[in-house]
């Protein structure tokens, strides 16, 4: 899809969204992702905190602070990358989103991503990892590169806000944000590569371990 194309289908997405009364959590803003829709890659976080809330902008608060930082680390720009969550409206004293709140914001969220057509994903935490890999456990499956139905790769890392409350889990994330790198790098390569272990999570979705 051209770049032109490609704005105004998220528009259209966003509005749609926004307008949505079906969507729960109707009392809190709603924040739709932002970034490059050029980028070949796209984080997705698990619901708007506070000052996503406010600002109505995806990761601003503490936890983006961070993200940004090991995104300026790995030598890329924040508005170069695309940034989004699954669920787009704040649960109430930020607790965790409720399954059928997640069932809810879904479809939107697959549609998010068809319209971006990102070559790596990466879920931060383990709501997002579990859209995409419904058996993979976060402390386990961090840093780990999945490939999915041969058209894009799935890397998992710990959420940013983990990494905020225990130095262990900061050191992880930023190893994984290494590999990320070397990941982007050779993104095409490990899409197409052949001959790897095959796992099977869901019955829908085939995944490989390609790292
Ligand atoms: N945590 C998330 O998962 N998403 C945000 O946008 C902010 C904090």
């Amino acid at each position: 899809m051209e770049h032109e194309k490609k704005e105004q289908v998220l528009r259209a997405l966003r509005e749609e969204m926004s307008a949505d009364e079906a969507l729960p959590l109707r009392e809190s803003n709603f924040v739709f992702g932002e970034g490059s829709a050029e980028s070949s890659l796209m984080f997705i976080g698990e619901a708007p905190g506070f000052y996503e809330d406010k600002l109505e902008r995806p990761f601003v608060g503490r936890a983006g602070k961070l993200l940004d930082r090991l995104i300026e680390a790995a030598g890329w720009k924040r508005e170069d990358v695309y940034i989004s969550n699954i669920v787009k409206r704040r649960p109430p004293e930020n607790r965790d989103p409720f399954p059928e709140e997640i069932e809810a914001y879904k479809p939107y969220l697959a549609r998010e991503i068809e319209v971006l057509n990102p070559k790596i994903i990466v879920p931060l935490g383990r709501f997002s990892m579990n859209y995409f890999l419904p058996d993979a456990k976060i402390s386990k499956d961090h840093g780990r590169v999945f490939r999915l139905k041969g058209t894009r790769l799935i890397m998992p890392l710990y959420h940013p806000a983990a990494a905020l409350r225990s130095t262990s889990v900061l050191q992880e994330l930023e190893k994984d944000f290494a590999k990320l790198k070397v990941v982007v790098g050779k993104a095409d390569e490990l899409i197409t590569a052949e001959g790897k272990a095959v796992e099977e999570a869901g019955e829908e979705k085939k995944q490989e371990t390609l790292l």
